[in-house]
């Protein structure tokens, strides 16, 4: 059964977020700068890092004198705007409540009604998730046992998992550094292999793994990817090195990542890729259909590139 889901998105990265909410639904519906509609199979909006609200439409309305009674044992409203309109948000909550049947319970609601409007439709919603930093902070670079200056957070190597829309699978980090990607892979219960050619950088990350209890579905192989060849995947998803405080071992940036992309075909069709730039013509160049790219900002003064890509 499907269910129909508004996702409403964080403000800071809008068209990362439309390709993360694309690559878990079943079906988009409805594509906005702020917003998406999307038909959902699963629950997997739940993992989604660049959306602050996913919501179950309960209505679409265009006056709000069309909506059907609604009931629940407690319920709160709250309303946003999604569009240029200076409608009154206050107005709005109050209309809405007052077509709830119920206890009002602005603390602890049983269903947090969420209307979402830009003044000609009224979507009318019931929030299952919200995004919360909180969980992903747990296994954040700092609070774990080995720490790597390259290390990506939780909320990064998530939201690159995503992009690879697998739900249930293998997915293969070549250059997996301290482990962040397979970190944040097992605990979305992934299966994942990290490719590591620096010693004490697997041990780290084999440390941090034991740490957070996901050493049973990931492992980490002492090697260079260039040398290394075994198994198929269902994605590939990296964060490459890029040379400065992560290793290159001699080899030139551009060569590594020549032959890497190359030798990427040979385990897997599908393939996130995090850059320091926009590699979309060498990706190209090696047999890759680049699908999307964007850029984005790691943390303030960072920047990096995504590419999501298929055989
Ligand atoms: C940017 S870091 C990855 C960081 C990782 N995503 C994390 O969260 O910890 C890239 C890693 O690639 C490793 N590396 C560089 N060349 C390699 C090669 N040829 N084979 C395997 N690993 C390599 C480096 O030692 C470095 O740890």
């Amino acid at each position: 059964m499907c269910m129909k889901m508004f996702l409403f998105f964080k403000r800071e990265h809008q068209k990362l977020a439309m390709a993360e909410a694309k690559s878990l639904a079943n079906k988009v519906l409805k594509e906005a700068d702020s917003f998406a509609i999307a038909d959902f199979k699963d629950q997997s909006f739940n993992r989604l890092v660049l959306t602050r609200y996913a919501c179950e439409v309960l209505a679409t309305v265009s006056r709000l004198d069309d909506l059907c009674p609604l009931k629940f044992k407690s319920f709160a409203v709250r309303c946003s705007r999604i569009g240029d309109t200076n409608l009154s948000c206050g107005e709005v909550e109050n209309q809405v409540g007052a077509r709830i049947e119920g206890k009002v319970d602005l603390e602890n609601p049983n269903v947090l009604v969420r209307v979402f409007t830009d003044g000609k439709t009224y979507y009318v919603t019931k929030q299952l998730f919200e995004y919360s930093e909180k969980e992903l902070n747990f296994r954040r670079v700092n609070a774990r046992p080995f720490f790597h200056p390259t290390s990506l957070q939780p909320k990064w190597a998530r939201m690159l998992l995503n992009l690879s829309g697998v739900k249930k699978g293998q997915i293969l980090d070549p250059f997996c550094g301290a482990g962040g990607i397979l970190l944040e892979a097992g605990i979305l219960g992934l299966k994942a292999t990290g490719i590591e050619k620096d010693e004490a950088t697997v041990e780290g990350a084999n440390e941090n793994l034991w740490f957070f209890k996901v050493d049973n579905r990931c492992k980490v192989i002492n090697k260079d990817f260039l040398e290394w060849n075994d198994g198929k995947f269902d994605a590939i998803v990296t964060d490459l090195p890029y040379g400065k405080s992560s290793l290159l071992f001699g080899r030139k940036l551009d060569e590594l990542y020549e032959k890497s992309f190359r030798k990427m075909h040979e385990h897997s069709d599908k393939a996130v890729i995090m850059g320091p730039r926009d590699l979309s013509a060498l990706l190209k160049a090696t047999g890759w259909r680049v699908e999307g790219v964007f850029s984005f900002y790691v943390h303030r003064t960072l920047q990096r590139w995504v590419h999501i890509c298929s055989s």
